[in-house]
């Protein structure tokens, strides 16, 4: 575990998240307005919104949105859903920043409710003590279940929905999914979170990496329909590429990897033998091929009397 002061700086801003639940999304709404250069403030949010009059409420572009400049390179589509994770299950250092990350940013919301604690130290090699001192919540047991504090009554009545348990995310989504989901929010006045997310549009989570990523704009341009049947022609909005909006700690790279690191933690949870069973198969294989040799050379003795 590199950097122990940052788990305990995490561990504020954790709380910090939990508290400003309700008032996040104004602060992040309001952010542009108080920090933002002249010209990007021209694009904030609320002028934005009014103008665009975009298509499809929840799932509609924001800041920035629509108006790409024609031409100069501008049609450059960003293909966000072809992002992978590229996360490596046997990288034991990805896995105790993995765990890291997410006790800090995650936990105050999502539960992992197959993972106990000393066997997910086990696995990642993290001794005792560090186990109890940064990841095991304070006041529970090391041999306890990876539980949030948070109650799905409490999580409905703030999010409008619980977050949900992401024991098994990575295996129902796909490792590029959550990659690409943690990627991808953008700021959007009309949501209750100021933001939006590609790959899940209209999502209830706050972007609550906002902190170490920045908060991007989405920039849209709008494309017809045509009539289809009995479906009239419309029009709707199509992404093509992110804009900083408001800074963030992190470069774009270390983001990248501070998401691979989370990711591949969840990977593991979703299945704690995967590496293990990856580096033994290829004994078993191994150990079948020499074993087809030596069951052919004893056939052949066998049947050398016989033929
Ligand atoms: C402030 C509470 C909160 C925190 C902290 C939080 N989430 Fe969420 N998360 C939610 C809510 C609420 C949902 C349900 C979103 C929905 O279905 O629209 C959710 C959903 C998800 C999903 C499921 C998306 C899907 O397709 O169903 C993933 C994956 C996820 N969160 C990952 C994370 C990760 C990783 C972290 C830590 C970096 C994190 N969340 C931190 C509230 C939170």
């Amino acid at each position: 575990m590199r950097k122990p002061p940052a788990v305990l700086r995490a561990w504020l801003v954790q709380a910090a998240i939990l508290s400003c639940g309700v008032l996040g999304p104004v602060a992040l709404a309001q952010a542009p307005a108080a920090d933002a250069a002249p010209e990007a403030a021209a694009a904030a949010p609320a002028d934005a919104a009014a103008t665009s009059a975009a298509p499809g409420g929840a799932a509609a572009p924001a800041p920035g949105a629509v108006d790409a400049k024609e031409g100069e390179g501008a049609d450059e589509v960003v293909h966000w859903n072809h992002w992978a994770a590229g996360n490596e299950i046997n990288n034991i250092g990805s896995l105790q920043r993995g765990a890291r990350n997410f006790v800090a940013y995650c936990s105050g919301c999502h539960s992992l409710k197959y993972s106990r604690y000393s066997r997910v130290g086990q696995d990642l090699s993290i001794p005792d003590d560090q186990l109890e001192q940064f990841l095991v919540t304070p006041g529970d047991s090391k041999n306890g279940y990876m539980l949030t504090t948070l109650s799905a009554a409490d999580g409905e009545a703030w999010f409008g929905k619980a977050p949900p348990d992401l024991s098994l995310i990575t295996r129902a989504k796909g490792t590029d999914y959550v990659f690409q989901f943690l990627k991808t929010f953008y700021a959007d006045p009309n949501t209750a979170t100021g933001v939006n997310n590609l790959a899940l549009p209209g999502t209830a989570m706050p972007h609550v990496l906002a902190e170490l990523q920045g908060v991007n704009a989405g920039v849209f341009r709008e494309v017809e329909v045509p009539a289809q049947g009995d479906v009239p022609a419309s029009k709707k909005a199509e992404f093509i590429r992110f804009e900083p909006y408001v800074a963030g700690r992190m470069s774009e790279a270390e983001y990248d990897e501070f998401v691979r690191d989370t990711v591949n933690f969840l990977d593991y949870v979703g299945e704690p033998a995967k590496a293990k069973r990856i580096s033994m198969g290829v004994w078993v294989v191994l150990f079948l091929l020499a074993f087809s040799g030596f069951a052919y050379l004893l056939k052949q003795e066998y049947w050398k009397d016989v033929k």
